[in-house]
């Protein structure tokens, strides 16, 4: 294999891992014993795990089957803190070749340990992320996720490097020097959130560089819900493939599943590591693939930090594999259970006014929503940026379309404040589009 594979090929099949290639018997053999282990080693070295289970009267030996994983309980982010920092494991302390954190809104962080042999697995499922976005080792990788205690930026930079491509270890920040190194190293792929994404294609616009005369090739944006309007937008303003990458810290970071380029039908999972269910966000009972539901992950050969049934809050459906046959997908994830509005009885996703703010003529994609206290009632404003050239009769125009567009397809009244090109926040890293400024009741 040569760099001149091009990109947007799916990879020759000698360069899959082995379990890529597995039949679903031989994966589903090779997940229960691993499962049974994860399951032993928890119990084993966890004292939180030993006491949940007990709690729950189940024991590791009751597994003999994958279905029998139902059976045990659900962990979730609140085990997590309550063990702060180290308390969940697994291994001596002097084990642990390094933590991550994720920065936490409220109180404290939770904190997520590796040992050498879980830095390794990881880096191997983010080479084969890279890989399955139609990166190839001697690729040039311009990594802007965030470095530091988030998993980003650390997570996809020894995936990069295990794959036989050069990183370049820029971070998020920076924006003029982003758009520098992209002119001057001529990478082939950019790995970001697609919030980032955006903000480095205004840099671009403001020095007067054309986005699509750059060497990129291929984008890999994750670590936040984006939709496929926003692919087309930045597939068309860049001139190269746009794919998902997800994961999280608790479970891994990033590369625990991956859109394959040559398909962009939804994530697979790498299975051999990671078993997913999708559980009933209320009652928490396994429902079968192809329902949508809260996505739950246990690990399955993880040895410092096992997790066991962790409760992701995502919402999702599991389909059945394709470009990897064996290895199920998730479809792209319209959101997570805390970041739905209720407003005035309606649910409602930031995604699906970023679809229709995108198929809005003479909208950019920045908009930001603002929730307010209207005398007994919660008010919605989604503020919307104008593109540089939509004159103000078409501005107005398209305020009023977005508000009939969201009553129609959402069922709900919604306030749209058209402001001017770059007036609102942007994002370097994981975007915060709601600003929740409810009276406290
Ligand atoms: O965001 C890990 C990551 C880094 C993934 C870089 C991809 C790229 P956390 O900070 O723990 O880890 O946040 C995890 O982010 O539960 C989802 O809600 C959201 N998320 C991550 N990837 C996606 C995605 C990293 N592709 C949380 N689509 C997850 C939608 C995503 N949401």
């Amino acid at each position: 294999m040569t760099v001149t594979q091009r990109l947007g090929d799916a990879p020759d099949k000698d360069l899959l891992d082995p379990t890529e290639r597995m039949s679903v018997d031989e994966l589903r053999a090779l997940q229960l014993e691993r499962l049974q282990w994860t399951l032993r080693h928890a119990y084993e070295n966890v004292p939180h795990y030993r006491r949940r289970f007990d709690e729950h009267g189940v024991h590791p030996d009751d597994c003999r089957e994958l279905a029998d994983l139902a059976k045990f309980p659900t962990t979730t982010k609140a085990d997590l803190r309550d063990n702060y920092p180290f308390g969940l494991f697994a291994v001596p302390r002097e084990q642990v070749r390094r933590v991550h954190a994720s920065s936490g809104t409220t109180g404290k962080p939770t904190v997520v340990g590796y040992t050498e042999h879980d830095i390794d697995v990881w880096a191997t499922v983010v080479a084969r992320s890279i890989r399955a976005a139609g990166g190839r080792p001697g690729h040039r990788v311009h990594n802007a996720y965030g470095y530091g205690l988030f998993t980003g930026g650390l997570g996809a930079h020894y995936g990069i490097e295990k794959l036989g491509a050069t990183a370049i270890p820029v971070s998020g920040g920076m924006t003029p020097r982003q758009v520098q190194l992209i002119q001057d190293f001529e990478p082939e792929v950019i790995m970001l959130t697609p919030s980032y994404m955006l903000t480095i294609l205004d840099e671009f616009a403001r020095q007067g560089i054309e986005p699509t005369s750059t060497s990129l090739r291929v984008g890999i944006f994750g670590a936040e819900p984006w939709t496929e309007q926003m692919r087309s937008e930045i597939e068309e303003r860049m001139d190269m493939h746009a794919v998902d990458i997800y994961g999280l810290s608790e479970v891994m970071g990033p590369g625990v599943a991956q859109e394959c380029v040559e398909t962009k039908d939804g994530l697979h999972v790498w299975e051999d590591h990671f078993y997913p269910e999708v559980i009933d966000p209320v009652d928490a009972t396994v429902l079968p693939d192809g329902e949508e539901g809260e996505l739950c992950f246990t690990s399955l050969t993880k040895e410092a930090l096992p997790i066991i049934r962790y409760r992701t809050r995502d919402l999702t459906r599991l389909q059945p594999g394709t470009a990897r046959p064996s290895m199920r997908r998730i479809q792209k994830i319209t959101g997570r259970s805390d970041d739905m509005i209720i407003l005035r009885g309606v649910n409602l996703f930031p995604t699906q006014i970023e679809e229709i703010v995108l198929r809005t003529q003479g909208f950019s994609p920045h908009f930001q929503l603002e929730l307010t206290t209207e005398g007994r009632m919660d008010a919605l404003t989604v503020r919307v940026e104008a593109r540089a050239d939509t004159p103000a009769d078409r501005r107005q125009a398209a305020g009023r379309e977005l508000v009939t567009a969201i009553k129609e397809t959402v069922g709900v009244s919604v306030v749209c404040d058209v402001v001017d090109p770059d007036t609102l926040e942007r994002s370097v890293g994981k975007l915060q589009r709601l600003l929740d400024r409810r009276e406290k009741r």
